[in-house]
């Protein structure tokens, strides 16, 4: 996958292009990212880029007679002129299910802007792909094209290590909740001990408790995640709790517990260090 990054200030990626995941994607051929200062399309002697708001106002807008044919002339740069993604706080929220669509594509232009934007007829000629990182404004869209950049290409095969866990983190296809609690040796430290039920050996009462944990997460700090169909779950859920609580109550009058996982875990050490002897460090 190729990326163009178009920004007025290529040097703040440079740190991050030659670091880790994207280092070595780079290097592997798995990724392209090829940096472009905008200001080399500025025609005059004082490469200008950007001028006065007409109407007044503060700040300075980045002109549409630069922007426009260094743009074009970038989409010229590979075989295919690729899909341009404008930068910006007014675009469409980048999500996860936004990601997933971009890493569809073979090449991927990022605009970057800065000052008070672009003159918005960069936008009806070009007619970009206009994408927010979220509902704060940053000084320039360099952060926001990394932030597209570092979540897109961990959908590309080949880049991570594992590409199943691009799968089960949260928001991902095969998870659209919250990631359930993660946990790795030592089995306790300070007092705080690791779920029982993790080192067991019982895949199926592991894998109830990973969705009970990511539910049960995600109803509590992200409920918008639950859709209607989770949702309903959720409350049969509630209901057959009541149910066997109300049961349980009515001969001894005790109360059941929340633990809503069913299955018991097995006690037997073996078990539990044949798991831990396989988990990743
Ligand atoms: C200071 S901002 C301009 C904000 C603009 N005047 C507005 O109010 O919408 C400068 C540049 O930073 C980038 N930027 C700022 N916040 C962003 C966000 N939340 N998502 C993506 N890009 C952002 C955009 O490229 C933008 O052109």
């Amino acid at each position: 996958m190729r990326f163009d990054v178009l920004t007025l200030f290529p040097g703040i990626f440079e740190g991050y292009l030659s670091e880790s995941l994207l280092k070595d994607a780079i290097e592997r051929g798995a990724l392209e990212v090829h940096l472009h200062n905008m200001r080399d399309w500025a025609n005059d002697k004082h490469n200008t880029m950007d001028d006065r708001p007409f109407g007044g106002g503060p700040g300075m807008v980045l002109k549409v007679d630069r922007i426009v044919p260094c743009v074009e002339e970038v989409q010229t740069f590979a075989e295919r002129p690729g899909r341009l993604v404008m930068l910006t706080p007014q675009g469409r929220p980048l999500t996860q299910r936004v990601v997933e669509e971009l890493a569809q594509e073979e090449r991927i232009l990022l605009l970057c802007g800065r000052y008070e934007g672009f003159d918005q007829r960069v936008v009806e000629i070009l007619q970009p792909d206009e994408i927010s990182i979220g509902d704060y404004v940053l000084n320039g869209g360099e952060v926001a094209a990394a932030v597209v950049i570092d979540s897109v290409m961990r959908l590309i095969p080949g880049v991570l290590g594992d590409e199943n866990s691009a799968v089960v983190d949260s928001f991902s296809s095969g998870n659209r909740l919250l990631e359930e609690d993660q946990y790795t040796r030592p089995r306790e430290y300070r007092g705080l001990t690791v779920p029982e039920i993790l080192l067991s050996g019982d895949h199926g009462a592991i894998e109830r408790w990973r969705l009970s944990n990511r539910r049960e997460k995600t109803l509590a700090r992200r409920p918008d995640l639950l859709d209607g169909e989770e949702m309903k779950i959720d409350e049969d859920e509630k209901k057959k709790k009541k149910k066997r609580s109300k049961k349980a109550k009515e001969p001894e009058q005790i109360a059941e517990p929340e633990n809503v996982v069913e299955a018991k875990p097995s006690e037997t050490p073996d078990a539990a260090d044949a798991t831990e002897n396989n988990v990743d460090v």
